[in-house]
């Protein structure tokens, strides 16, 4: 406990939920890190090219079977109808457009539970099996390369629940006693719509949802219209620019309503439970600022629209969820506004760091985890100097040095506790050792110019390491070998920070 205080006291809060885990027993005495180079990819990954098969698995290096391969999704539009808000039972049909990258006599998506009534790919009706949470579909006529699809998907029942591959909590659709709500990083989108899951695929969404009165639905994007059908409601939400299926979220409770606009003209909107307490919006009061401010140091806010939206009960943990960050209830502290302001501030400067510059393969997620973390001290330094930004970081150091045997370096995540420490706060360091190795003007230049780059796209840590040797015109192989796949911390000497 006297561990889980000091954290809470320097560090943000997402993570606590995975760190406390990692200090229970079984966690830790399975704690292994995988080297690299000891991961041989699954057949299953590889296209069948030959019998037109799309691969059940898009080929990452962690998860083989996440996603799958042999098509590309344009656009989902989800039509949910909740019969029931307490049970979550639900009519859903997904169409999903799409366009074949191989010829398919069938492909795969990802879906969990439920009963399947109907598939109807280009009109015609289909073929499926499944297994696990592999749906294969068999189109009455076999698609060719190139060619645009429509696939739609009927299905009936309450969403199951689901623990993660990746990390100790359940994801996907949740529902609690007054609502639910949607979390699913890594794994948990295919818990209520089919989708080829894995943030190489990404696209844009339209969610049509319609629930009895007096519920709400917050979702991913635009609000674009709201229905009154006497007594039930159907909510209109778009997102068009591209999202990773993680991030794709739908909420229903009764919210408040808080909007206004960032001084870069960005519209935010923030979503309360009714009967939140009344200062749970204070925390936000500086979102806009930190919008402004993050927007001037890694460039424009990629999206139309922000927000966040704090649930009514307790998860552990937060989300960026694309345009409109997720908190648990638990996550916002009105008596110790700096910490929450910290969390917010991590999940804001995700949308530029994992939402729109996306991962291609889970095992880079310190490219989503370790940025949000330095964006949490680049706030620090912003509104309290950089002396306040150097003490943060000796705090980190001692931080990570003490609980180092709940860390993997950053670059190697175990595919069972992905998000642990390590990415996020050792992470963090090498950034400020970036920093330190190449100056403030030509670190800030590298964020910058890999938002640029990559953003709306997907990038891998190679990608990263080019852009930060083509900025700063020095080699730094060396310097992020010892950053992110040392077993050892590396020395930050100009702080006097080394690992005794
Ligand atoms: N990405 C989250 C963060 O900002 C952590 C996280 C990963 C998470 N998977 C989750 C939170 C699932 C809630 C549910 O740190
Ligand atoms: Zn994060």
């Amino acid at each position: 406990m006297r561990r889980l205080k000091l954290y809470q006291l320097f560090v943000s809060i997402p993570i606590i939920l995975i760190l406390l885990a990692g200090c229970s027993g079984k966690a830790t005495s399975t704690f292994i890190v995988v080297p690299p180079t000891t991961v041989v990819p699954e057949p299953s990954a590889t296209p069948d090219i030959k019998a037109n098969r799309g691969a059940p698995g898009i080929g990452d290096s962690l998860y083989p079977n996440f996603g799958n391969g042999g098509y590309d999704v344009q656009h989902y539009t989800l039509d949910l109808t909740v019969n029931n808000v307490a049970t979550s039972d639900l009519d859903g049909i997904t169409t999903i457009k799409a366009r074949a990258t191989q010829n398919l006599g069938s492909f795969n998506l990802d879906f969990i539970g439920f009963e399947i009534t109907n598939i109807i790919v280009n009109g015609q009706p289909a073929d499926f099996r499944r297994s696990g949470q592999e749906l294969t579909i068999t189109p009455s006529t076999a698609l060719s390369e190139n060619e645009s699809f429509t696939v739609e998907v009927q299905y009936q029942g309450s969403p199951v629940k689901r623990s993660s591959a990746a990390l100790p909590i359940q994801t996907g659709w949740v529902t609690f006693e007054g609502g639910s709500f949607v979390l699913s990083e890594p794994d948990g989108a295919a818990s209520f719509y089919p989708v080829n899951d894995h943030p190489l695929d990404k696209a844009s969404y339209t969610f049509r949802v319609i629930v009895p009165e007096p519920f709400e639905v917050a979702a991913n994007g635009v609000l674009t219209e709201t229905i009154d059908n006497g007594i039930t409601t159907t909510f209109l939400f778009e997102a068009r620019e591209p999202m990773a299926s993680y991030l794709a979220t739908v909420n229903i409770d009764e919210f408040d309503l808080e909007t206004s606009q960032a001084e870069n003209g960005i519209p935010i909107r923030n979503y309360y439970s009714t009967g939140l307490p009344e200062d749970i919006h204070k925390p936000f009061e500086r979102q806009d600022e930190m919008l402004v401010y993050f927007s001037d140091i890694f460039g424009p806010y990629p999206f139309e629209v922000y927000g966040a939206l704090v649930m009514d009960t307790d998860f552990g943990a937060a989300l960026e969820t694309q345009t409109m960050s997720i908190f648990g209830m638990d996550m916002i502290d009105t008596n110790h506004m700096e910490d929450t302001q910290q969390v917010i501030a991590h999940e804001l400067a995700h949308q530029w760091f994992g939402d729109s510059v996306s991962l291609a393969d889970w095992r880079d997620i310190w490219l989503n985890e370790s940025f949000a973390t330095y964006a949490q001290g680049l706030w620090i330094e912003h509104t309290e100097g950089r002396e306040a930004l150097d003490e943060w970081i000796k705090r980190l150091y001692a931080f990570v040095l003490e609980n180092r045997e709940h860390m993997s370096p950053p670059g190697e995540p175990p595919a069972d506790e992905l998000f642990n420490p390590g990415v996020y706060y050792w992470g963090a360091l090498g950034l400020h050792a970036l920093r330190l190795e190449v100056s403030d003007e030509v670190f800030l230049q590298i964020l910058k110019t890999y938002h640029e780059e990559y953003k709306g796209s997907n990038a891998t840590t190679a990608d990263f390491i080019n852009v930060a040797e083509e900025v700063s015109g020095k080699e730094l192989s060396a310097f992020f070998d010892s950053w992110l796949y040392s077993k050892d911390l590396a020395p930050i000497p100009a702080l006097g920070l080394e690992a005794k």
